[in-house]
């Protein structure tokens, strides 16, 4: 990291372990070793939403890309938070055969998963223009609102947007809406609402995968923060409300402990008990999803769900 994110990594730190209750936030779980257990997880049977985004968009390439492809003769392809870029390869497959002209843009905030990525895409594909990005997508959309090329599909897949609520999610997607012209679409996947035991299960792995993607954060604090976080005294809870189809994550202290974070020469005391706030997964109904493109100035042109109705791939282009 540079010296920016790393200082701004400080601060939200001190922030976050400063309030009551205590938080730290999700996005900083993705290091080069964060990304990699991320990759696991979608990896095991327990988290399904990887495996039905992937029915949906292997179901529905043509569909998905002809909302784009076929009225523009070029065009980008910006995925915001790509990772492995597992289920964006299906549709890049397609255009390769199809001799579309088109870029691929990858944004991830991990630089390592950035790189992978880009040089595998060039590998199976050979001559298709990759231009993978690396930073804060947040951050990056700024920038891309400058550049007015040609028409964009942007892509924010894997129900990325469930960690942010509501609030941040119009403000993210009124970002978004803001640097789109007319003509650019965005697809967006959403994890639905459904049986909480699934969901609880996605969470709360039997192999311990999800803990440890947790505990890596307070090791991230270690690592860079020069922190003294002793994990075997954190163990991760999840829980998940039905009614508002949220799922929260926690780190619970489980005795009373103190840690040192060397880079802000401070000392932070925990309770026995006392929890981390870390990450919030959101699921939807229809109904929210709606609301969220209303409110962030879209329209939606076409959902499309797996068989088991368990996650949604929506078409949203700009309203006028
Ligand atoms: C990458 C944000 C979609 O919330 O489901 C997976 C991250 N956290 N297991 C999610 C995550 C715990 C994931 N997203």
């Amino acid at each position: 990291m540079s010296e920016y994110e790393t200082n701004q990594f400080a601060k939200d730190v001190l922030a976050g372990l400063s309030s009551e209750p205590k938080y730290l936030l999700s996005k900083y779980f993705y290091d080069d070793r964060g990304s990699k257990i991320f990759q696991e997880i979608m990896q095991m049977p327990e988290y399904y939403l990887t495996d039905c985004e992937l029915e949906i968009i292997k179901t529905h390439k043509q569909d998905i890309l002809e909302a784009i492809f076929t009225h523009a003769r070029a065009f980008d392809l910006i995925e915001l938070g790509a990772g492995d870029g597992m289920k964006t390869k299906i549709l890049l497959e397609y255009l390769y055969d199809k001799k579309a002209d088109f870029q691929y843009v990858p944004i991830d905030i991990s630089g390592t998963t950035v790189k992978n990525l880009e040089h595998e895409i060039k590998a199976l594909f050979p001559g298709i223009g990759v231009v993978g990005q690396i930073g804060d997508y947040f951050h990056l959309l700024e920038e891309m609102s400058r550049q007015n090329g040609v028409p964009k599909m942007l892509m924010f897949l894997g129900s990325n947007i469930g960690n942010m609520d509501q609030e941040q999610s119009i403000e993210f997607l009124g970002k978004l809406r803001s640097v789109m012209n007319l003509n650019d679409l965005l697809l967006i996947g959403f994890d639905l609402k459904k049986d909480p035991e699934i969901i609880m299960k996605a969470y709360d792995d039997p192999h311990g995968l999800t803990a440890a993607f947790n505990l890596n954060l307070l090791q991230r604090i270690n690592r860079e923060l020069n922190a003294d976080f002793d994990t075997d005294n954190f163990r991760h809870v999840e829980t998940y409300d039905a009614d508002s189809g949220t799922a929260k994550s926690y780190l619970i202290s489980q005795q009373e402990q103190s840690v040192y974070v060397g880079s802000l020469n401070q000392t932070f005391g925990f309770r026995k008990g006392e929890v981390i706030y870390m990450e919030m997964s959101q699921k939807y109904d229809m109904e929210m999803i709606r609301g969220l493109a209303e409110n962030s100035g879209f329209e939606i042109v076409r959902n499309f769900n797996d068989k088991r109705q368990f996650f949604t791939n929506s078409i949203w282009k700009p309203k006028t």
